[in-house]
Protein backbone atom coordinates (compact mmCIF):
# COMPACT_ATOMS: atom_id res chain seq x y z
CA UNK A 1 0.00 0.00 0.00
CA UNK A 2 1.39 3.13 -0.92
CA UNK A 3 1.43 5.98 1.48
CA UNK A 4 1.55 9.76 0.23
CA UNK A 5 3.00 12.37 2.61
CA UNK A 6 2.39 16.01 2.33
CA UNK A 7 5.28 17.82 3.53
CA UNK A 8 4.55 21.37 4.82
CA UNK A 9 7.91 23.03 4.64
CA UNK A 10 6.22 24.00 0.74
CA UNK A 11 2.69 24.97 2.00
CA UNK A 12 1.67 28.31 2.10
CA UNK A 13 1.73 28.86 6.05
CA UNK A 14 -0.88 31.75 6.04
CA UNK A 15 -3.44 28.79 4.93
CA UNK A 16 -1.80 26.02 6.52
CA UNK A 17 -4.70 24.48 8.01
CA UNK A 18 -6.78 24.84 4.66
CA UNK A 19 -4.01 23.37 2.38
CA UNK A 20 -3.70 20.38 4.78
CA UNK A 21 -7.40 19.88 4.78
CA UNK A 22 -7.18 19.71 1.07
CA UNK A 23 -4.72 17.49 0.55
CA UNK A 24 -6.43 14.90 3.47
CA UNK A 25 -9.63 14.93 1.78
CA UNK A 26 -7.29 14.11 -1.85
CA UNK A 27 -6.44 11.33 0.18
CA UNK A 28 -3.18 11.96 2.26
CA UNK A 29 -2.71 9.25 4.45
CA UNK A 30 -0.04 11.52 6.88
CA UNK A 31 1.43 14.89 7.28
CA UNK A 32 5.06 15.56 7.34
CA UNK A 33 6.41 18.19 9.22
CA UNK A 34 10.09 18.87 8.60
CA UNK A 35 12.11 20.21 11.79
CA UNK A 36 15.76 22.36 11.29
CA UNK A 37 17.53 23.66 13.55
CA UNK A 38 20.44 25.74 11.81
CA UNK A 39 23.34 23.18 13.07
CA UNK A 40 22.49 19.84 11.59
CA UNK A 41 21.07 21.97 8.13
CA UNK A 42 22.14 24.80 7.38
CA UNK A 43 18.14 26.11 7.76
CA UNK A 44 15.91 26.82 10.35
CA UNK A 45 11.88 25.78 10.08
CA UNK A 46 9.17 24.93 12.93
CA UNK A 47 9.06 23.60 16.21
CA UNK A 48 6.15 21.98 18.72
CA UNK A 49 4.44 24.74 18.56
CA UNK A 50 2.97 24.25 14.59
CA UNK A 51 2.36 20.53 15.35
CA UNK A 52 -0.05 21.91 18.45
CA UNK A 53 -1.80 24.56 16.18
CA UNK A 54 -2.32 21.38 13.19
CA UNK A 55 -3.37 18.92 15.56
CA UNK A 56 -6.77 19.97 15.58
CA UNK A 57 -6.98 20.29 11.89
CA UNK A 58 -6.39 16.77 10.88
CA UNK A 59 -7.23 13.50 11.66
CA UNK A 60 -3.81 11.93 9.35
CA UNK A 61 -0.66 10.52 11.43
CA UNK A 62 1.67 13.67 11.99
CA UNK A 63 5.37 12.81 11.71
CA UNK A 64 8.36 14.88 12.67
CA UNK A 65 11.46 14.72 10.39
CA UNK A 66 14.10 15.70 12.87
CA UNK A 67 17.13 17.72 11.14
CA UNK A 68 18.77 18.38 14.49
CA UNK A 69 21.75 17.81 15.61
CA UNK A 70 20.47 16.95 19.52
CA UNK A 71 16.88 15.24 18.56
CA UNK A 72 17.01 14.36 22.14
CA UNK A 73 16.41 18.05 23.28
CA UNK A 74 12.91 17.70 21.59
CA UNK A 75 11.10 14.69 21.14
CA UNK A 76 9.33 14.96 24.08
CA UNK A 77 8.15 18.15 23.13
CA UNK A 78 6.87 17.37 19.52
CA UNK A 79 5.19 13.82 20.67
CA UNK A 80 3.48 16.28 23.48
CA UNK A 81 1.77 18.05 21.23
CA UNK A 82 0.55 15.36 19.31
CA UNK A 83 3.43 13.69 16.77
CA UNK A 84 2.49 10.26 16.20
CA UNK A 85 5.82 9.28 14.43
CA UNK A 86 8.94 10.72 15.32
CA UNK A 87 12.14 10.48 12.74
CA UNK A 88 16.08 11.23 14.27
CA UNK A 89 19.21 11.25 11.77
CA UNK A 90 21.34 8.43 12.29
CA UNK A 91 24.09 10.75 11.13
CA UNK A 92 23.96 12.76 14.72
CA UNK A 93 23.64 9.68 16.77
CA UNK A 94 26.40 7.62 18.14
CA UNK A 95 23.93 4.89 18.68
CA UNK A 96 20.48 5.68 17.97
CA UNK A 97 19.40 2.80 20.16
CA UNK A 98 18.35 5.02 23.35
CA UNK A 99 16.63 7.87 21.04
CA UNK A 100 15.01 5.25 19.15
CA UNK A 101 13.64 3.42 22.38
CA UNK A 102 12.61 6.31 24.24
CA UNK A 103 10.50 7.29 21.41
CA UNK A 104 8.95 4.04 21.52
CA UNK A 105 8.36 4.11 25.14
CA UNK A 106 6.10 7.34 24.56
CA UNK A 107 3.95 5.29 22.91
CA UNK A 108 4.62 6.82 19.40
CA UNK A 109 6.76 5.01 16.33
CA UNK A 110 10.19 5.81 15.48
CA UNK A 111 11.87 6.12 12.22
CA UNK A 112 15.52 6.70 11.39
CA UNK A 113 16.43 8.70 8.32
CA UNK A 114 19.66 8.41 6.47
CA UNK A 115 21.28 10.93 4.18
CA UNK A 116 22.76 10.61 1.06
CA UNK A 117 26.31 9.91 1.52
CA UNK A 118 25.63 7.66 4.84
CA UNK A 119 26.02 3.92 3.98
CA UNK A 120 22.71 2.22 3.78
CA UNK A 121 24.09 -0.77 5.64
CA UNK A 122 24.14 1.99 8.97
CA UNK A 123 20.33 1.03 9.12
CA UNK A 124 21.38 -2.57 9.42
CA UNK A 125 21.75 -3.22 13.64
CA UNK A 126 17.90 -0.99 13.92
CA UNK A 127 15.88 -2.15 11.24
CA UNK A 128 14.43 -5.04 14.13
CA UNK A 129 13.80 -1.66 16.25
CA UNK A 130 11.97 1.15 13.45
CA UNK A 131 8.69 1.42 12.20
CA UNK A 132 10.24 3.62 9.30
CA UNK A 133 13.47 3.81 7.00
CA UNK A 134 14.24 7.43 5.52
CA UNK A 135 16.31 7.08 2.37
CA UNK A 136 16.75 10.76 1.89
CA UNK A 137 16.75 11.33 -1.99
CA UNK A 138 18.49 14.66 -1.36
CA UNK A 139 20.48 16.44 1.07
CA UNK A 140 18.74 17.95 3.77
CA UNK A 141 17.97 21.46 4.85
CA UNK A 142 15.33 22.84 1.63
CA UNK A 143 12.90 22.13 0.03
CA UNK A 144 12.65 22.32 -4.27
CA UNK A 145 15.68 20.31 -4.13
CA UNK A 146 16.29 17.83 -7.91
CA UNK A 147 16.07 13.81 -6.67
CA UNK A 148 19.26 12.72 -6.51
CA UNK A 149 20.13 10.18 -9.40
CA UNK A 150 21.95 7.62 -7.37
CA UNK A 151 18.78 7.43 -5.08
CA UNK A 152 16.74 4.48 -6.70
CA UNK A 153 19.91 2.12 -5.77
CA UNK A 154 19.95 3.04 -2.62
CA UNK A 155 16.58 2.75 -2.39
CA UNK A 156 16.36 -0.92 -3.59
CA UNK A 157 19.23 -1.57 -1.43
CA UNK A 158 17.05 -0.49 1.71
CA UNK A 159 14.35 -2.59 0.04
CA UNK A 160 16.32 -5.62 0.25
CA UNK A 161 17.64 -4.98 4.08
CA UNK A 162 13.91 -4.47 5.42
CA UNK A 163 12.85 -7.22 3.44
CA UNK A 164 15.74 -9.08 5.73
CA UNK A 165 15.77 -7.91 9.01
CA UNK A 166 11.98 -6.27 8.92
CA UNK A 167 9.70 -6.87 6.78
CA UNK A 168 6.92 -4.53 8.36
CA UNK A 169 9.05 -1.31 8.55
CA UNK A 170 8.05 1.47 5.83
CA UNK A 171 10.36 2.96 3.33
CA UNK A 172 10.26 6.57 2.85
CA UNK A 173 11.63 8.60 0.16
CA UNK A 174 11.95 12.47 0.89
CA UNK A 175 13.45 14.83 -1.85
CA UNK A 176 12.32 15.98 -4.98
CA UNK A 177 9.54 13.53 -5.17
CA UNK A 178 7.19 14.23 -8.06
CA UNK A 179 5.36 12.29 -10.80
CA UNK A 180 8.17 10.97 -12.46
CA UNK A 181 10.55 10.29 -9.44
CA UNK A 182 7.56 9.01 -7.73
CA UNK A 183 7.62 6.25 -9.60
CA UNK A 184 11.27 5.73 -10.01
CA UNK A 185 11.30 5.43 -5.87
CA UNK A 186 8.73 3.18 -5.89
CA UNK A 187 10.05 1.17 -8.85
CA UNK A 188 12.77 0.53 -6.42
CA UNK A 189 10.79 -0.49 -3.17
CA UNK A 190 9.38 2.63 -1.52
CA UNK A 191 6.38 2.49 0.15
CA UNK A 192 5.88 5.95 1.91
CA UNK A 193 6.47 9.14 -0.30
CA UNK A 194 6.92 12.07 1.05
CA UNK A 195 5.91 15.75 -1.14
CA UNK A 196 6.25 18.86 -0.49
CA UNK A 197 6.89 21.64 -3.66
CA UNK A 198 5.19 18.59 -5.87
CA UNK A 199 1.98 19.31 -3.96
CA UNK A 200 1.74 22.74 -2.33
CA UNK A 201 3.56 24.68 -5.41
CA UNK A 202 1.93 22.51 -7.82
CA UNK A 203 0.46 24.53 -10.59
CA UNK A 204 -2.55 22.88 -10.66
CA UNK A 205 -2.81 22.42 -7.23
CA UNK A 206 -3.26 20.18 -3.94
CA UNK A 207 -5.82 17.78 -4.86
CA UNK A 208 -4.52 17.52 -8.88
CA UNK A 209 -1.30 17.09 -7.59
CA UNK A 210 -2.37 14.27 -5.22
CA UNK A 211 -4.32 12.85 -8.11
CA UNK A 212 -1.06 12.20 -10.23
CA UNK A 213 0.46 10.69 -7.22
CA UNK A 214 -1.98 8.12 -6.64
CA UNK A 215 -1.81 7.20 -10.45
CA UNK A 216 1.38 4.99 -9.43
CA UNK A 217 -0.19 3.28 -6.83
C1 LIG B 1 14.35 18.23 2.88
C2 LIG B 1 13.08 17.94 3.69
C3 LIG B 1 11.96 17.51 2.82
C4 LIG B 1 11.50 18.54 1.88
C5 LIG B 1 10.89 17.86 0.68
O1 LIG B 1 15.19 19.00 3.62
O2 LIG B 1 13.32 16.89 4.57
O3 LIG B 1 10.86 16.95 3.49
O4 LIG B 1 10.59 19.45 2.43
O5 LIG B 1 10.53 18.87 -0.14
P1 LIG B 1 10.42 18.74 -1.71
O6 LIG B 1 9.34 17.74 -1.97
O7 LIG B 1 10.07 20.13 -2.05
O8 LIG B 1 11.75 18.28 -2.24
ZN1 LIG C 1 11.46 15.64 5.53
Amino acid sequence: MLHISPSILAADFSQLGAQVAEAEAAGAQRIHVDVMDGHFVPNLSMGPVVVEGLRPQTRLPIEVHLMVEQPEKFTQAFIAKGADLVIVHHEVLADARPMLDEIKKLGKKAGLALNPNTPVEALIPYLPLIDLALCMTVFPGFGGQAFLPESPARIARVRQLIDEHNPRCDLEVDGGIDARTASLAVKAGANVLVVGTGIFRHPAGITAAMRELQALA
